[in-house]
């Protein structure tokens, strides 16, 4: 007997019904077990580069590129990896006795878990909406130094601070007076260990080229970053615009010299190459310099921190501290730059790629890689303590 038109038609309706509900809830399932696996994958990682692979593939590209930004066509980066790469080899040692390698290290005079520390980067919840409270969790969790970068963070500060973990507090030299009076002056009850003031950055040129891009991006594939990315930050109102007015391009020498009168806890300036500003930094009061070309976000073609750092290390003669940091990927290359008078070494799209994948847990990994492998590679070189490391680890290097 024929089905009635109607409930035909009743029957289609319900059968078309129930396959999209079916069909929607399979799509739905595929969809959160891909997100699940997502927030796994980083576990596969083994290298700090498939971190940096796997980050290119879950974060939106634009978001990845300013992470990813190098100056020009990225000579100066590159040529930093070559130079860990090709320039520097390692010697090893055969049948030393090294069962108990150690890493800890001394900074200022205290002890701490590594010499690997976090650099000062900027906008960390482009990576994970717990921005820069995650970093200090994997940072605190990793037993690592975190420097906050209070300018250009977009969490409060307080939440950062409720981490356990030691930290530096970066600051830019173009911030009004005001302002960089108040927190350099609360920095040591605040609990930080040091102030990393930014040398490099005379003008905005980077920003400049950046700031269009999010706004172009936020107006149409990505309206969270609205949400999360607003300018100006939340520690300071309006400080983006001040800053950006009047005094671009006015930070001197003379900038060193006030904000040492506002703590007494040890400046670093960050972003030294030349031996000369190396001198300078220690006549106007530095404690400690960062060799460092920015990550090579700068100016293309200045040579690798990696190369410049024996020449400042001489040129300081255990005056102040060196450390260092650009294109540090592995605990391999961290031992290179001990082994040239580094004490320390600071991390920055690592950390960042790190948080994309992980959160804090991706934080805490990587900085766990670089450890293990610089233990590891201690112990192939006979070495048990950081004290121990020197040039004659490094094959032929005169
Ligand atoms: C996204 C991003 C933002 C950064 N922001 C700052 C900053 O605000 N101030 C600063 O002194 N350095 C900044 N840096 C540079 C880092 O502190 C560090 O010098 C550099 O990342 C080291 O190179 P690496 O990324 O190869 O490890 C930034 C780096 C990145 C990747």
């Amino acid at each position: 007997m024929p089905i009635p038109q109607k409930q035909f038609y009743v029957c289609l309706v319900v059968t078309t019904v129930a396959s999209f509900v079916v069909l929607r809830r399979y799509l739905q399932q595929k969809k959160k077990k891909l997100e699940k696996e997502q927030k796994k994958a980083y576990l596969k990682c083994k290298t700090l580069f498939e971190f940096e692979a796997l980050a290119k593939q879950l974060m939106k590209p634009h978001r990845f590129y300013y992470y990813d930004y190098k100056a020009g066509q990225g000579h100066t980066f590159q040529a930093s990896r070559d130079y860990y790469d090709k320039q520097l080899k390692i010697l090893p040692r055969a049948l030393m006795h090294v069962t108990d390698v150690s890493i800890k290290t001394t900074i200022f005079g205290s002890t701490y878990e590594s010499p690997i520390m976090i650099a000062p980067s900027a906008f960390h919840r482009l990576a994970h909406n717990d921005g820069e409270v995650a970093t200090a969790r994997g940072a605190t969790e990793a037993d690592c130094i975190y420097t906050y970068n209070w300018l250009y963070s977009t969490m409060p500060e307080e939440e950062v601070l409720k981490t356990a973990g030691p930290k530096f507090l970066h600051v830019y030299l173009t911030t009004p007076s005001e302002f960089l009076e108040k927190i350099l002056s609360e920095a040591e009850i605040k609990g930080y260990r040091a102030i990393v003031a930014t040398c490099d950055h005379p003008t905005d040129r980077v920003r400049n080229t950046v700031v269009p891009i999010f706004d172009e991006a936020s107006k149409t594939v990505d309206h969270d970053l609205t949400q999360c990315m607003c300018m100006p930050n939340m520690n300071l109102k309006d400080v983006v615009n001040k800053s950006t007015s009047g005094v671009s391009g006015s930070v001197t020498w003379a900038h060193i010299d006030s904000i040492k009168k506002l703590t007494q806890l040890p400046i670093i300036c960050k972003g030294i190459l030349s031996p000369i500003d190396a001198q300078l930094a220690i006549e106007h009061g530095a404690n400690g310099i960062v060799v460092s070309n920015h990550g090579g976000r700068q100016i293309d073609t200045a040579p690798p921190a990696i190369e410049c750092l024996e020449d400042i290390v001489n040129v300081v003669n255990g005056r102040v501290e060196v450390f260092v940091d650009t294109g540090i990927r592995s605990g391999t290359d961290v031992l290179k730059a001990l082994a040239l008078g580094a004490r320390a070494v600071f991390i920055g799209r690592p950390v960042l790629f790190g948080l994309a994948c992980g959160g804090s847990d991706g934080v805490k990994t990587v900085l766990n890689m670089l450890k293990q492998e610089l233990t590891y590679d201690m112990a192939c070189c006979g070495l048990t303590s950081i004290d121990q490391i020197n040039k004659d680890i490094l094959y032929k290097h005169t």
